[in-house]
């Protein structure tokens, strides 16, 4: 496996590549690899010649300094997982090789999709995601590039971005990778004490009963309130539950408002912020 450091040196291969016609599959991370991520590759691998992927966290998606500083950064597990589940090149670039002395998130105009849940609640994060992946998929050129629906806003957000700026790569959205327990996997769930880990697959049983509740004829308005009773009852504090149409991802009051649906949950461990969601 290929590291590099340097935008030049990676395009000078990826130039190669290109010539002969070779597909390349890209998995932009932040670090602190898991599960989650090599099943990513893992779906790379299968479609492309070759997969890249990235570690590097992009300060201009955290509106939070603190939690910017926090990130786990775990660079000599990462690579050893890499090599151990044959990717082929990683680019692992310093903020100056991306950035711009100063430089900020590029503003976007996202409509309705930046407006709502974890854009509301974390502002601006959703243009330093964009800002970053599109100065990855430049300099990256993949045929195809892969993200976990766990992050589904951000996918969608990515899906837009690619679309304004009409750039020439696929977005595969790849299903959630769950622990045997139904806990959706996240490099959070390292900071979970046992108990918490204990608890956790607690939130993907209530989006399970969720749907199962959907199936017998249940409306949007009587589910939401199933989950925050559920909640209510559960060693979790509910950050919030939304119901959506997955293109918009503005909330329905009714199931036949969208074709496609699906529901979102942010709840708290402690101090440890948990994301999942179910299609409806
Ligand atoms: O999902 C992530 O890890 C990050 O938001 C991404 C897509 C790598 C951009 O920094």
């Amino acid at each position: 496996m290929d590291i590099f450091n340097e935008k030049e040196k990676l395009t000078q291969t990826i130039i190669e590549l290109k010539k002969q016609n070779k597909t390349i599959g890209f998995v932009p991370t932040m670090g602190a690899l898991h599960d989650g991520h090599m099943s990513l590759l893992n779906v790379s691998k299968a479609q492309n010649d070759y997969t890249i992927v990235s570690i590097f966290v992009n300060p201009t998606q955290f509106n939070n300094p603190d939690d910017l500083k926090k990130y786990p950064r775990t660079e000599e597990k990462d690579i050893e997982l890499l090599i151990k589940n044959g990717c082929d090149f990683v680019y692992m670039p310093s903020v100056s090789d991306l950035y711009e002395e100063n430089e900020k998130a590029k503003h976007y105009d996202f409509g309705t999709i930046d407006k709502v849940m974890e854009g509301s609640s974390r502002p601006g994060h959703f243009d330093g995601v964009a800002t970053v992946v599109s100065k990855l998929f430049n300099i990256v050129q993949p045929t195809k590039a892969y993200f976990g629906e766990k992050d589904f806003q951000q996918i969608r957000i990515i899906q837009e971005m690619v679309k304004q700026e009409k750039l020439d790569v696929e977005i595969v959205p790849v299903s959630i990778y769950r622990a045997v327990s139904g806990l959706a996997l996240s490099s959070r769930n390292a900071r979970l004490s046992s108990k918490q880990l204990n608890d956790a697959p607690q939130i993907y049983e209530i989006l399970s009963k969720a749907v199962a509740l959907k199936s017998e004829g249940k409306d949007v308005a009587e589910i939401k309130h199933f989950v925050e009773k559920e909640f209510a009852q559960s060693p979790f504090e509910l950050e919030y539950f939304e119901i959506t149409n997955e293109e918009t991802l503005l909330s329905i009051e009714h199931f036949e408002e969208a074709k496609n649906v699906r529901g979102f949950v942010v709840a708290y461990a402690g101090d440890i912020r948990l994301i999942d969601n179910i299609k409806f």
